[in-house]
């Protein structure tokens, strides 16, 4: 199996986290998310226990909530012990509503409303990611406003390119994210936000990509980070306490992709990191990481319900579900690979089909050429393994579906995460 959590039961029903998707379906419906807490709570840990070893105190690890967002997975994400990376009003008021200490969440965007600054600071949020300029001035003239003096980070480009597909891309020079190093603005933006009375520019942000597989990004990433660090403390005597390397470790969404073992690659990050400082004669600065995927990819499965098998002859076969792109725009947007299961048996004959979903265009496919038991049919489970990132998250109301329920799985049984959206709850905003 794709993961450790998936099994399947001696009627050959597929099981997630311990879980029977049958009995997951007949109880809850379908189209139905699954998040096995567990498998969230280890990954948060093998972070945070990474952290520990190499980093030490006062470094942090960030979830990454554009990932998924939602109370509970936030309550347990506060509950490991980790910090929180929001990009938005929406993210932020989850978590704080969830109970996430306001002071461990850092707020992100390359695109701030005076809304978003003021809603930041107005609830104490630990800390703001300057992306650019216009915001330091918004930034201090609220913070003044507040009598406060707010920490922020200095979101640089630091030119790398990480080797993954572009629409995630966002470390080389041309990105819309950030300040960049090689024309000399980055060196401008510490300038100016040295100069704020009401800022603490507590270090550098950088983030270069997501779904990165090549095992020295980050030091790369650092190489070209501390080079910056040694000219403006020299040029400016500015010294980061803080580093925020961003996120971007991926995962294994189908058997040919690598497993990335994350805890050696941090030590190797940290010893790396290390080396760069001493040898500049800088501190070594607190560091952060923002994951997202890797701390829920795994810990999520879709499970659909199978509308209809459809056979063109001499041309494709299709199954047709009750999901789609509303709920798993990944392949239509990013060409994103699953592993996909019958849900209820895997022996026999097999075919191939393209696993495609119910809204009303062609292009609604959740994956292509997925080899399933040739006698599929209506009413049957397939599951689509690894959907924790960017599904739920990324789900929409198109064809006015109601986005599928989440349901939290552990040893102590199954619970509603987020209930299923109801058409009541698609009109409530309708005047
Ligand atoms: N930090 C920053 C500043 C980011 O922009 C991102 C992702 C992360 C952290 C988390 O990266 P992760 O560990 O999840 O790779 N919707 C796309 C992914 C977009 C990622 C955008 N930024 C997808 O479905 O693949």
């Amino acid at each position: 199996m794709i993961s450790s959590n998936i099994t399947r039961n001696n009627a050959g029903v597929v099981c997630f986290a311990g879980h029977s998707v049958a009995a997951l379906a007949e109880e809850y419906g379908t189209p139905l998310y699954l998040m096995d807490e567990e498998r969230l709570r280890s990954n948060c840990r093998m972070y945070l226990n990474a952290f520990a070893t190499h980093f030490g105190p006062g470094s942090r690890v960030l979830y990454a909530a554009k990932a998924c967002s939602f109370k509970e997975i936030f309550r347990i994400a506060a509950e490991e012990g980790m910090g929180l990376d929001t990009v938005s009003i929406g993210e932020a008021y989850t978590a704080l509503a969830a109970g996430f200490p306001a002071e461990r969440i850092y707020f992100h965007g390359d695109a701030k409303t005076d809304k978003d600054i003021r809603f930041a600071l107005e609830h104490g949020l630990g800390c703001v990611v300057a992306d650019n300029p216009d915001e330091l001035a918004l930034l201090n003239a609220e913070a003044k406003r507040l009598g406060i003096r707010q920490k922020v980070l200095l979101r640089i480009t630091p030119g790398i390119d990480p080797h993954t597909y572009e629409a995630v891309n966002t470390g080389t020079v041309d990105v819309k994210f950030g300040v960049p190093i090689e024309t000399g603005q980055a060196e401008a933006f510490v300038r100016a936000a040295m100069a704020m009375e009401h800022l603490d520019a507590a270090g550098l942000h950088c983030h270069v990509g997501s779904e990165v597989f090549d095992e020295d990004v980050f030091q790369r990433t650092c190489d070209v980070m501390v080079d910056f660090m040694a000219r403006v403390h020299g040029s400016l005597g500015f010294t980061a306490r803080e580093l925020d390397l961003g996120g971007g470790y991926g995962v294994r969404y189908v058997d040919s992709d690598p497993a990335a073992d994350i805890p050696a690659r941090i030590g190797e990050v940290a010893a790396h990191l290390r080396a760069l400082v001493d040898r500049a004669g800088l501190p070594m600065p607190y560091v952060l990481m923002e994951p997202g995927r890797s701390i829920v990819a795994d810990a999520g499965m879709t499970v659909y319900t199978v509308s209809t098998v459809k056979r063109i002859p001499r041309c494709k076969n299709y199954v047709i579900v009750d999901g789609g792109m509303a709920d798993n725009p990944r392949w239509c947007l990013y060409r994103a690979r699953y592993t996909v299961l019958h849900g209820l048996r895997q022996d026999g004959e097999t075919d191939v089909f393209d696993l495609a979903g119910r809204c009303c265009e062609s292009g609604d496919v959740i994956q292509p050429a997925v080899t399933l038991p040739a006698d599929v049919c209506r009413g049957d489970l397939v599951c689509v393994c690894t959907t924790g990132a960017y599904n739920y998250s990324m789900a929409s109301n198109y064809n006015r579906l109601g986005r599928p329920p989440v349901v939290m799985l552990s040893g102590d049984g199954a619970r509603l995460a987020v209930r299923r959206e109801t058409p009541e709850d698609l009109i409530a905003l309708d005047l």
